[in-house]
């Protein structure tokens, strides 16, 4: 079982997105996999319909230390399933914060035998904001992987953030934890920026970490049919299987986006339905 936390310090970046469309990809690939909605504001829980609902989720998962099968909710997408976020009100990011084992509370809870042995891959999507229960999901992966936005987000800010987020967490690995390798994907790129200019500046800007951060060659381009099949509630490769024109279609993106995340997947593709010819 692998798994992936799509984090950055800033909001609005597209972690939702990715991990939505990642994650039904990878099922329709074959994968078994579980998402996790770790933000309060739970938008990656209402992102596909939910064919069988759960009567719990993040928080008696957190809380109750074990992700247990009633936890766990599963999408119209075969293979999909999700622990939704249930604190409308915010009250997990309190109870977190006082408790000794805050940082491994989530990390412990995946390692139930409800995941491990029914997942092949987990997802977490976080807040775009620092906290506690962010922590937690950083510190519960394997892969970290983080959106950088060109339009908004330059370079340098994302190193800011995501230094200061690699060294508040860098003492954890003395408790157990050792922090997983950052990919940033360059995401919602336009056609006015280079993004090898930007993958660049990223590289050498992390160069004294000695390769913990690396940029993903996949780039994810501004493109409507994300918004659309936001609002369809389907995945986006499905939505858009081929395009016309230079640009590639967002289903040959997320294709290559998975294939270089999980190399052993490497040339498995699915069609617009979603079924491996
Ligand atoms: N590749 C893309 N091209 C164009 N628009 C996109 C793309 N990916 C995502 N978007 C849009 O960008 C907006 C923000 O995306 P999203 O909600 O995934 O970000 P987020 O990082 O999860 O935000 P938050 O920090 O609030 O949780 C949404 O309206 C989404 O539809
Ligand atoms: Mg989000």
């Amino acid at each position: 079982m692998i798994k992936f936390t799509v984090t950055s310090t800033k909001g609005g970046v597209g972690k939702t997105t990715l991990t939505a469309n990642l994650g039904a990809l990878l099922a329709d690939l074959g994968l078994r996999v579980l998402l996790v909605d770790a933000d309060v504001q739970p938008s990656l829980s209402k992102y596909f319909p939910l064919c069988s609902p759960a009567p719990a989720g993040l928080t008696r998962a957190v809380v109750g230390g074990e992700v247990t099968a009633d936890c766990i909710a599963h999408t119209v997408v075969d293979g999909l399933d999700i622990v939704v976020s249930d604190d409308p009100q915010g009250q997990l990011p309190p109870w977190l914060l006082q408790r000794i084992d805050r940082g491994f509370r989530l990390r412990f809870a995946l390692q139930s035998c409800a995941v491990r042995e029914r997942y092949d891959c987990v997802l977490i999507d976080t807040q775009g904001s620092i906290g506690p229960l962010q922590d937690a999901a950083v510190l519960a992966a394997d892969i970290l992987v983080s959106p950088i936005t060109p339009e908004i987000l330059s370079a340098r800010e994302f190193r800011d953030g995501t230094m200061e987020l690699l060294e508040r967490l860098e003492p954890s690995s003395a408790l157990g934890a050792t922090l997983g390798p950052l990919k940033a994907v360059i995401y919602r790129q336009d056609r006015t920026i280079d993004a090898r200019s930007i993958a660049s500046g990223i590289r050498e800007d992390f160069i004294r970490l000695k390769g913990r951060v690396s940029v993903l060659d996949t780039v994810v381009p501004y493109a409507k049919a994300y918004k659309e099949a936001a609002t369809l509630r389907v995945p986006v490769h499905r939505h858009e299987p081929a395009r016309e024109g230079p640009m590639p279609s967002a289903s040959m993106v997320m294709h290559r986006l998975a294939w270089e995340l999980i190399p052993s997947l490497m040339g498995l593709e699915v069609d617009g339905q979603g079924r491996r010819p």
